[in-house]
C-alpha cells in the first residue's frame, strides 16, 4: 500500500462546472483565501480540497499556486466545459487534455510565438497516469451514467445522441471564443487544436512549475461560433453539473483503486 500521502485539488471556474461535490464531501473545512472559497475534506475517501477557480488565466493559476502552496495538494485536477475547436467534436463530447497550449501568448520577437518565456515551453503535457484515469471515468460515465443522468428532453435540446470521448490538445486564452474568425485565427496557426476554454494551459504552467500532476477535462459546450453564448450558458446549468459530478466520482473510484496497488 502507498505511504505517500495524496490530496487532490479539484478545480473548476464556475459552480456548475463542480456541482454536487462539496455537499457530499465528508468532514468540510472551508477556508477563504483571496476571494476564493477553498474547501478541504474526503470525497469518497480521498483528501480533496474543492475551489472554484473564476475565469481567465490569472484568475486559474492564482488558485493553482495557493493549493499548492497553502493546502499541499499532491495532484490537481480541472473538470469544466470547453468550445469545440475541430468540427469533428459536438456538444456533449469529452475531451481529456494532452497537452495545454496558451493561444494568446505571444512574445515575438523576443521569443518563438506560443513559448511561455523562460520555460523553453508552448506546449505542457498533462500526467499521463492522471489523464489515463480520467479517460476511463468519461468512458464508466458515458457507457453507465450518461442515459440515466441527463433527463430524454435535455439530450433532444442539445442534441446529444451517443457522446464520444477525445485526448489531444486544448487551447486556453483570456478570450472567450464566439465567431468563426475568432476560431479560425487559433487554429489557422494551431491546427491539432480540439478544444478552447480560459483556464486548462494555465493550470497546467503552474502544475509543471511545481512539479505536481495535473490532468483536465472538458465537456463540449458549445462549437466556438456565434450561438456559443447561449448555448454555453444553457450546457451549464442542464447539463454540465452531471458530467463533472459523475466523471469526477468515477475519476476518484479508480484513483483510489490504482494508489491502494501500488
Ligand atoms: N468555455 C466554454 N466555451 C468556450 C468558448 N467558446 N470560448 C472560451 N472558453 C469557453
Amino acid at each position: 500500500m502507498s505511504t505517500h500521502p495524496i490530496r487532490i485539488g479539484v478545480i473548476s471556474a464556475l459552480r456548475e462546472e463542480q456541482a454536487g461535490l462539496i455537499d457530499i464531501m465528508q468532514d468540510p473545512i472551508t477556508m477563504t483565501r483571496g476571494m476564493r472559497d477553498y474547501v478541504s475534506g474526503r470525497l469518497w475517501g480521498i483528501e480533496c480540497v474543492c475551489v472554484l477557480s473564476r475565469i481567465g488565466k490569472v484568475a486559474a493559476a492564482a488558485t493553482t499556486a495557493t493549493l499548492i502552496e497553502k493546502f499541499g495538494v499532491s495532484h490537481v485536477i480541472f473538470t469544466g466545459v470547453a468550445g469545440a475547436a475541430d468540427s469533428r467534436l459536438h456538444v456533449g463530447d469529452i475531451v481529456v487534455a494532452r497537452q495545454l497550449v496558451q493561444h494568446d501568448m505571444n512574445a515575438e520577437p523576443l521569443f518563438p510565438r506560443y513559448e511561455v518565456p523562460l520555460t523553453g515551453l508552448s506546449h505542457f503535457y498533462s500526467d499521463q497516469i492522471l489523464s489515463k484515469q480520467l479517460l476511463n471515468a468519461a468512458q464508466e460515465f458515458i457507457r453507465i451514467d450518461f442515459h440515466s443522468t441527463i433527463t430524454d428532453h435535455d439530450k433532444q435540446q442539445f442534441r446529444l445522441v451517443q457522446p464520444r470521448i477525445h485526448e489531444g490538445l486544448i487551447a486556453s486564452g483570456d478570450e472567450f471564443i464566439a465567431g468563426g474568425e475568432q476560431l479560425k485565427k487559433i487554429t489557422d496557426k494551431l491546427q491539432d487544436v480540439l478544444a478552447v476554454e480560459m483556464e486548462g494551459a494555465a493550470v497546467a504552467q503552474v502544475c509543471f512549475e511545481f512539479g505536481i500532476p495535473f490532468a483536465i477535462v472538458r465537456t463540449i459546450s458549445d462549437s466556438a461560433n456565434e450561438d456559443s453564448p447561449v448555448d454555453f450558458v444553457q450546457f451549464l446549468e442542464k447539463v454540465a453539473a452531471f458530467y463533472a459530478y459523475c466523471i469526477v466520482k468515477r475519476f476518484i473510484a479508480i484513483h483510489r483503486d490504482e494508489q491502494i496497488l501500488i
